[in-house]
């Protein structure tokens, strides 16, 4: 069995987690794992459940597009959260999630990876990995998170025409096949520890290492919201994730989703 082969034993081999994937539904194939995790969490499968897989059939992005991964390549998984926070407040889940992705990258490749707000990872200006969050809230109170996650580690996004100027993969930049269980553990360990820290109420800290990884932040950007376009200058995210933009007559706009770009101007 090569050292990269995906199996609930592997990935729980070594983990020193406590719980993120102590609980592992690994499946070879199928639909989303959000849709697997959906459905886990509705039968009251512990917070840190990791469904993961080889290979979606219906893999999804933000914005209901669709999340391109060729069988066995890459890193496709989802994780089941029942954090203690308000539904406004579930941003912050993103926050950690997009630090840990972004500094396990950075650890085990030394490639220069950068967080886009919202939910985007960053190399050299193309997309290596995004993050997909869907809540279930009964009222005002959130039931569970999942949030979803797909990491380019050995696909080849330029072979693919809708992606092939926007994406790379970490073998595209490393030149060289890179396994993905030690990527994986590292994720998950570092994840545990800034969720722990967010629920010990240590989010600014957090934010304020994730501003430091912001590709946006301070910088000139184009923002796309509801069919219109906006320009300005990218300030610090609130502790809910708006970002405010700062345009040329100091007016200053919020958005809480849209699509970011830097702007060439
Ligand atoms: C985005 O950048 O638009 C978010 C992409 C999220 C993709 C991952 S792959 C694993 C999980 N299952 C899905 O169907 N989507 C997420």
């Amino acid at each position: 069995m090569s050292s990269d082969t995906l199996s609930a034993e592997a990935i729980k081999e070594g983990l020193q987690t406590s719980c993120f994937g102590q609980e592992v539904i690994y499946l070879s194939s199928t639909t989303s794992t959000n849709r697997v995790a959906r459905e886990a969490a509705q039968k009251g499968m512990q917070e840190g459940t990791l469904i993961i897989t080889n290979h979606q059939t219906e893999g999804r992005g933000r914005l209901d597009r669709t999340w391109w991964s060729p069988s066995g390549k890459d890193l496709l998984f989802s994780l089941i959260f029942r954090p203690s926070l308000t539904p406004t407040q579930t941003f912050r889940l993103t926050v950690v999630t997009s630090l840990a992705i972004a500094e396990a990258i950075r650890q085990e490749t030394g490639l220069e990876t950068l967080i886009k707000w919202p939910n985007d990872i960053f190399v050299k200006g193309k997309k290596i990995a995004g993050i997909l969050s869907e809540l279930s809230v009964t009222g005002e109170q959130l039931d569970y998170v999942i949030v979803g996650i797909g990491i380019n580690v050995n696909s080849d996004p330029t072979v693919h025409p809708e992606i092939s100027n926007s994406a790379t993969s970490i073998r595209r930049e490393l030149r060289q096949d890179f396994p993905r269980l030690q990527l994986l553990a590292v994720i998950l360990e570092l994840l545990e520890t800034y969720y722990q820290r967010l629920h010990e109420g240590d989010f600014p800290s957090l934010k304020n290492r994730w501003d430091t990884l912001s590709l946006i932040t301070n910088k000139k950007v184009s923002v796309e919201s509801m069919g219109s376009l906006y320009e300005g200058t990218a300030e610090s995210i609130d502790d809910d994730g708006v970002l405010t933009l700062r345009d040329r007559t100091d007016t200053k706009r919020k958005f809480v989703c849209a699509d970011v770009s830097l702007s060439l101007l």
